[in-house]
């Protein structure tokens, strides 16, 4: 698209965005199990008009705008009686799960340099169930990450190893409540002891599971111990644009000791300009998404919040029982909330994925690592609870007829084949199949299973690198045209 000579009117401009959606997921019916939070059209209105309402107003000066700062202090003081933080806790609003991750392992790696001088190679044990938030954290920040196993078969992390993974050197430990992948909730309360015999800081990443557990535990759902209550817990992520079913954009960092907090501030005055002072990594930023968040909470309620985890709770139970029931299928781990994935015990994962694609679903795909087997991750929300019984039936008739069927079984890749590939320029190899991958590049009927497949069957390293050179190019590609760029 050329720069605009003239300006359009806004009603062919909103026409042709809205037109522009053609080709995304259909989230509207509740048939897509990830990505997106919807709680239905009224609790959506009122964020977008709260959203709306604030878009041009700048938290960037909390001095000139302190309907921004008194906004923000509402809704993490909501996060933190939710999280039932002692008193003393502090937080700050940020755009989303990623951001309030990186925060805390600069946090971490800063209060290390402030209070631990001998640790000059800082690094941070994870579980390899957590967050690849952190990864890219640790990448920004120049800390290194220990991985640690997690069970083979509850895909929750072992505090042993992560005690045993502890050295003069590391700043802050890592637990998922729950993690993404398998929806399981790592044995907090266990890495939290570990956390305070070794003085550590201690993150729990509750950015999925900040909205949600709570509820789902009310409810009486057995989860064990996550919250800021929690002894050695020291700080936790929280999506608000998860199951707070806010507007994207719209996360906390908390810390059960508000000091901590004052390693995130960043403040510069020696320029010649106006001077900065930042909690978080934005500068200038809309009002829109605190608004929209801090509508979303007063909207919704600890009652709507219930109601909405009591229907969720409910689809998710009934989605774990039939794939255990299903002939073919693995429910990984035993996941307590409304997040949880699945193997296919002998036919190929990402056909099955397809399949349901093309009856109208999405249910998401994930590559095998470690312990875990490819598989597909659904998360239930609100507006999919309704659909379950027609997915699972879905479900059940579309593993049938892959089991039935030898073209389905799994692709069996060479090793040498991989090992050749893995070792390819990634440049050269997305050359080589020339538009195998923007032909599938999106699109309601695009079949993805033999990219799935190769790029599962690789290191993740080589994928990383082929995924990358992917996106360059994506983003690269004029409109409307096929080929690479
Ligand atoms: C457990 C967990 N941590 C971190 C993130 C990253 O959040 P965001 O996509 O908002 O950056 C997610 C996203 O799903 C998540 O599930």
């Amino acid at each position: 698209m050329a720069f605009p000579k003239t300006g359009r009117t806004a009603e062919s401009l909103l026409a042709e965005l809205e037109a522009r959606k053609g080709n995304d997921v259909r989230w509207k019916e509740g048939r897509v199990f990830a990505y997106v939070y919807d709680a239905g059209p009224e609790a959506m209105e009122t964020v977008k008009q709260a959203y709306g309402a604030f878009l041009t107003e700048n938290g960037l000066d909390p001095t000139s705008f302190p309907s921004c700062l008194e906004l923000e202090r509402d809704v993490i003081a909501m996060a933190l009686d939710l999280q039932n933080a002692p008193p003393g806790a502090k937080g700050s609003f940020t755009t989303g799960g990623t951001e309030s991750i990186l925060l805390s392992v600069k946090t971490a790696r800063d209060h290390a340099r402030a209070t631990k001088p001998h640790i000059t190679e800082p690094e941070l044990v994870l579980p390899e169930t957590a967050h690849p938030a952190f990864y890219k954290a640790c990448k920004y920040f120049d800390v290194k990450p220990v991985v640690t196993p997690v069970d083979t078969e509850a895909f929750t992390a072992l505090p042993d190893a992560m005690e045993k993974a502890i050295t003069s050197q590391t700043v802050m430990l890592v637990g998922s409540a729950p993690s993404y992948a398998h929806g399981v909730v790592d044995p907090i309360a266990d890495i939290g002891r570990i956390a305070m015999k070794a003085g550590l800081l201690f993150h729990v990443d509750c950015c999925v599971g900040g909205m949600y557990l709570p509820f789902a535990r009310q409810l009486g759902a057995d989860i064990p111990d996550f919250d800021l209550s929690t002894p050695g817990v020291t700080q936790m992520s929280l999506d608000f644009h998860k199951w707070g079913y806010a507007a994207k954009g719209a996360s906390c960092i908390l810390y059960t000791d508000g000091e901590l907090r004052k390693h995130q501030i960043f403040a510069w005055s020696g320029w010649t300009g106006y001077t900065i002072v930042n909690p978080t990594i934005q500068s200038g930023r809309s009002g829109g998404p605190i608004a929209g968040a801090w509508a979303a909470l007063n909207f919704i309620g600890e009652e709507g919040y219930l109601r909405f985890a009591r229907a969720t709770q409910e689809g998710a139970r009934k989605v774990c029982d039939a794939i255990r029931e299903i002939e073919g299928l693995k429910l990984l781990g035993n996941p307590p909330g409304n997040l949880l994935a699945f193997a296919a015990e002998d036919f190929d994962i990402f056909a099955l994925s397809d399949a349901m694609k093309a009856r109208g679903w999405y249910l998401q795909p994930q590559f095998g690592f470690g312990p875990s087997p490819a598989n597909l991750h659904i998360s239930v929300g609100f507006v999919n609870a309704p659909n379950v019984d027609a997915m699972l039936d879905d479900l059940r008739a579309e593993t049938a007829r892959l089991r039935a069927d030898a073209a389905y079984k799994v692709a069996a890749h060479k090793p040498e084949d991989i090992a050749g590939i893995a070792a390819m320029d990634p440049a050269e190899l997305l050359d080589s199949m020339s538009g195998v991958f923007e032909a599938r590049a999106g699109g309601p009927g695009a079949e993805m299973r033999p990219i799935n497949a190769l790029m599962d069957a690789l290191p993740h390293t080589a994928r990383d690198r082929i995924l990358t050179e992917y996106i360059n190019r994506l983003y690269a590609k004029p409109q409307n045209t096929s080929g690479s760029a």
